[in-house]
């Protein structure tokens, strides 16, 4: 069932059905979340079992006030609390070592718990009025795109899920940032990279160790979400530049081919005229990149559903405002290789 507005009867038919240990998807600042009691065996049984998630990659727990902290976890260094006091509520998750209360279903088997108060008013009124942690994995199957809109999660999880609580598109449009406080003696460092940039939390806490890098190994769970291929729309998605772009255009029209693309200028800029007969659909990003960001899934969703032959997306700058875009989509992307004229794709 999908319900509108920030309306107090339904805020509390949503934390009943939490308590009663069903599923209820809500929004989120970032992308919306698929909540279930955080400290439930049998809700987060049912949440694992939905998402399709493997049992050892681990959910972040949604606060509704600072004091929880405490609730969840057993140490919160200074810094760390400097961090939740400038950031939160907002898009900045802490992962920290886990108190008694977390069970080894929220972390994956870690000893670490991941928590974030999130800056979405129906969220925040949920939280509270639940009262307790929820955890909330981005409300799509595993490895897919994460959804942007209530419209987004009622498709992918039909009756799957109790409740699906509309409070409009996301504002930030992507993932949490990431910070890692769990590794006593040494730097935090950044685990995913969010809209909320390395800058701005160096400004806090001081200098971040150096990112851990990418993994392609399904068994790696220090942070799923940090697996090379993630996010990932079913077409296969290239990353070009625009240079390379026409080429890719002009050997798709020899083949016969079709596809979808992203990019950051209009076909019309392309030479030769008339090169893009093989694209089903265009859409040109926005220049700046929050505003990318807010659009980046729900973009790759209509590149997607076009069902071309694959999506081309024009790599964005190297600028650090950018870093948590080329973070996604360089997961979202495949790796062609071409081989006696046939190309495959690596996931
Ligand atoms: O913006 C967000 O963070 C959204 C909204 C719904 O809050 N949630 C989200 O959850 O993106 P999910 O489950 O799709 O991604 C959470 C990421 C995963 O990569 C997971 O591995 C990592 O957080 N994570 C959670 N707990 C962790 C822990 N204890 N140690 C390391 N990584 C952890
Ligand atoms: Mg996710």
């Amino acid at each position: 069932m999908m319900v509108q507005g920030l309306d107090s009867s339904i805020i509390k038919k949503a934390a009943d059905a939490l308590g009663r240990d069903l599923l209820v998807a809500f929004p989120t600042e970032t992308v919306y979340g698929l909540g279930a009691n955080a400290e439930s065996r049998q809700a987060l049984t049912r949440l694992y079992e939905v998402k399709g998630r493997p049992g050892n990659h681990p959910v972040i727990v949604h606060l509704y006030c600072l004091e929880q902290l405490y609730d969840y976890a057993s140490v919160v260094p200074e810094p760390a609390l400097a961090l939740a006091r400038r950031f939160w509520p907002g898009p900045l998750t802490l992962i920290l070592p886990k108190s008694d209360r977390v069970s080894s279903q929220v972390t994956g088997g870690q000893e670490s718990v991941g928590l974030r108060m999130p800056r979405h008013q129906l969220a925040l009124a949920l939280l509270k009025e639940f009262g307790r942690g929820v955890a909330a994995p981005s409300a799509n199957r595993f490895g897919r795109l994460s959804p942007t809109t209530a419209a987004d999660v009622a498709r992918e999880f039909g009756t799957d899920v109790a409740m699906v609580l509309d409070g409009g598109p996301c504002q930030v449009g992507i993932e949490s940032t990431i910070v890692d406080f769990s590794r006593p003696g040494e730097l935090p460092r950044l685990l995913r990279p969010g809209m909320l940039l390395p800058e701005a939390i160096e400004a806090v806490v001081g200098r971040l160790d150096k990112p851990v890098a990418a993994s392609r190994d399904q068994a790696d769970v220090r942070a799923p979400g940090n697996l090379a291929s993630h996010y990932a729309p079913t077409t296969p998605l290239e990353l070009v530049s625009w240079a390379e772009l026409a080429g890719k255009l002009d050997s798709l029209q020899k083949s016969g081919g079709s596809c979808a693309i992203l990019s950051f200028k209009h076909s019309g800029d392309l030479a030769p005229a008339g090169a893009d007969s093989c694209v089903q659909q265009w859409i040109v990003g926005a220049g700046d990149a929050s505003v990318y960001a807010q659009n980046l899934y729900a973009n790759l969703r209509q590149l997607d559903a076009c069902q071309a032959g694959r999506i081309y997306v024009e790599a964005p700058p190297p600028d650090e405002s950018w870093l948590a875009v080329r973070d996604r989509l360089s997961r979202a992307a495949v790796k062609p290789t071409v081989a006696q004229n046939e190309v495959t794709y690596e996931r």
